[in-house]
C-alpha cells in the first residue's frame, strides 16, 4: 500500500523552518513562521506565564482527563475576551466556547462540525490567505473558493472586490474572515467596512467564520476585538476560532478555542452536544497544561495586568520593527516606497517580494520569508534588522 505514496510537498510554512534548521550558516534569518521573537531573538516567556507555571507546579495538580470541552473557567475567560467583560449574549448562555489545540484545532473541529450540518457548502477564504487555511478546508472535504482581497497595486484592500465577491455566493457559504492582523498581508478592514461585510454576511446569509489568532497585535484586546463583536451582535450564527499561541507566546502547547454564538440557549446546548462528539472522535479531550496557565493569568488580576502589558509590549517593539525596515530601506537608497508596511497591522507584511527575489534572500543571505513575499516583523531586531535591510536592498536592485 505505501509503495503507492508520493513525496509531499513541504508545509510552505512550518517546511520552511524544517529548511531553516537545517541551514549551516551563522548567519541566518528566519522570518518565514509567524513567531514574536524579543529583541535578543528569542522566544520570549512571558512573565505571568512563568509565575502561573510555578503556581501550578507548587499546586502538584494531578493529571486526570479535562472534559471534552476544556476546562469551563478557560472556555468562559475566551468568551469574555472575545465578546467583552459584560457581554449580554455571554449572559444569555447564547455562547458556547471548546478548548482546542491551538486556532488550527479549532478551525479543524469548527470544519468537521459544518461539514456535518450541511455537506454541500463551500468555504470562501480571502485572496490570500494563511496558506493552511485552503489545505485544512480542503482536507475536511470541502471545495474552498476565494474571495479578492488584497490589492497589489495600492498595497491595501480591494473592498469593492470582497463585496462583490460575498454578494455573488449562494446561502450558506461559509466565509472565513480574519478578525485582526490578516495573515499574511498585514492589511485590515476598517470599523466602517466590517459594517457592510456584516450587513452583507447577513443579507446572503452566508456562514461567517472568523479567525482571531493576533488578538492584541493590532491596535490592542479590546479593539481588536471589534469585528468579533459586530458579527456577535448581528443576530447570525457564528464561528470563531481564537488561538493563545502568539499573544501568550504558548506556540508549543496549543492553546486555542472555537466560540460559536447560537439563537439562543437551548440551541447552544444542542451544538456545543455535537461539538462535543466532534472532539472526542479526533481528539478526545484537550491537554491540561497551556489551558491551565491561561485559565489562570485571565482569571488573576495581577497576572492579567501583568500579561497585559507583557503582550502591549510585544505591539510596540513589532511597530518599532516596522518603522525601523522602512527607514532602513530608505537608508540603503531603495526607490520603492515601503510605506505600506507602517500601516499593516500584526506580525506580518506583506513585502511585494516575488518568489524569486525571496529565494535569492535564502539562498544569497540566509533570509527565510514566505514565498508569497510574507516576512514576519516580529521576528526582526536590533541585531538582524540590517543584515535584512542589506538583503532586501540587494535583491530590489
Ligand atoms: C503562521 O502563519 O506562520 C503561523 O500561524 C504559524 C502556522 O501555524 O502557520
Amino acid at each position: 500500500l505505501f509503495a503507492a505514496v508520493e513525496l509531499a510537498p513541504r508545509d510552505p510554512i512550518l517546511g520552511l523552518t524544517e529548511q531553516y534548521n537545517a541551514d549551516t550558516r551563522s548567519k541566518k534569518v528566519n522570518l518565514g513562521v509567524g513567531i514574536y521573537y524579543d529583541n535578543e531573538g528569542k522566544i520570549p516567556l512571558l512573565k505571568a506565564v512563568r509565575k502561573a507555571e510555578l503556581a501550578r507546579v507548587e499546586a502538584a495538580a494531578t493529571r486526570g482527563y479535562l472534559p471534552i470541552e476544556g476546562i469551563p473557567g478557560y472556555n468562559q475567560a475566551v468568551q469574555k475576551l472575545l465578546l467583552g467583560d459584560d457581554s449580554a449574549l455571554i449572559r444569555e448562555g447564547r455562547v458556547l466556547t471548546a478548548q482546542t489545540l491551538g486556532g488550527t484545532g479549532a478551525l479543524k473541529i469548527g470544519a468537521d462540525f459544518l461539514k456535518r450540518l450541511a455537506p454541500q457548502a463551500k468555504v470562501a477564504i480571502s485572496d490570500p490567505s494563511w496558506e493552511n487555511h485552503r489545505a485544512l478546508f480542503e482536507y475536511a472535504g470541502y471545495e474552498v473558493i476565494s474571495y479578492p482581497y488584497y490589492d497589489a497595486a495600492t498595497n491595501g484592500l480591494n473592498f469593492d472586490g470582497m463585496i462583490g465577491a460575498l454578494e455573488s455566493y449562494p446561502a450558506g457559504t461559509v466565509v472565513v474572515l480574519h478578525a485582526c492582523c490578516h495573515n499574511p498581508t498585514g492589511v485590515d478592514l476598517s470599523p466602517g467596512q466590517w459594517q457592510r461585510v456584516v450587513e452583507v454576511v447577513k443579507a446572503r446569509d452566508l456562514v461567517p467564520f472568523l479567525d482571531i489568532a493576533y488578538q492584541g497585535f493590532g491596535d490592542g484586546i479590546e479593539a481588536d476585538a471589534a469585528a468579533v463583536r459586530l458579527f456577535a451582535a448581528s443576530g447570525l450564527m457564528v464561528l470563531i476560532s481564537s488561538s493563545f499561541s502568539k499573544s501568550f507566546s504558548l506556540y508549543g502547547e496549543r492553546v486555542g478555542a472555537l466560540t460559536m454564538i447560537a439563537a439562543d440557549k437551548d440551541e447552544s446546548l444542542r451544538v456545543m452536544s455535537q461539538l462535543k462528539r466532534v472532539i472526542r472522535t479526533n481528539y478526545s479531550n484537550p491537554p491540561t497544561h497551556g489551558g491551565s496557565v491561561v485559565a489562570q493569568i485571565l482569571n488573576t488580576p495581577a497576572l492579567r495586568a501583568e500579561w497585559e502589558e507583557e503582550l502591549a509590549g510585544m505591539r510596540e517593539r513589532i511597530r518599532a520593527m516596522r518603522a525601523a525596515l522602512v527607514a532602513k530601506l530608505k537608508e540603503r537608497g531603495v526607490r520603492r516606497n515601503f510605506d505600506f508596511v507602517l500601516k499593516q497591522r500584526g506580525m506580518f507584511s506583506y513585502s511585494g517580494l516575488t518568489a524569486q527575489q525571496v529565494d535569492r534572500l535564502r539562498e544569497e543571505h540566509g533570509i527565510y520569508a514566505v514565498s508569497t513575499g510574507r516576512i514576519c516583523v516580529a521576528a526582526l531586531n536590533d541585531g538582524n534588522i540590517d543584515a535584512v535591510a542589506d538583503g532586501i536592498a540587494a535583491v530590489l536592485s
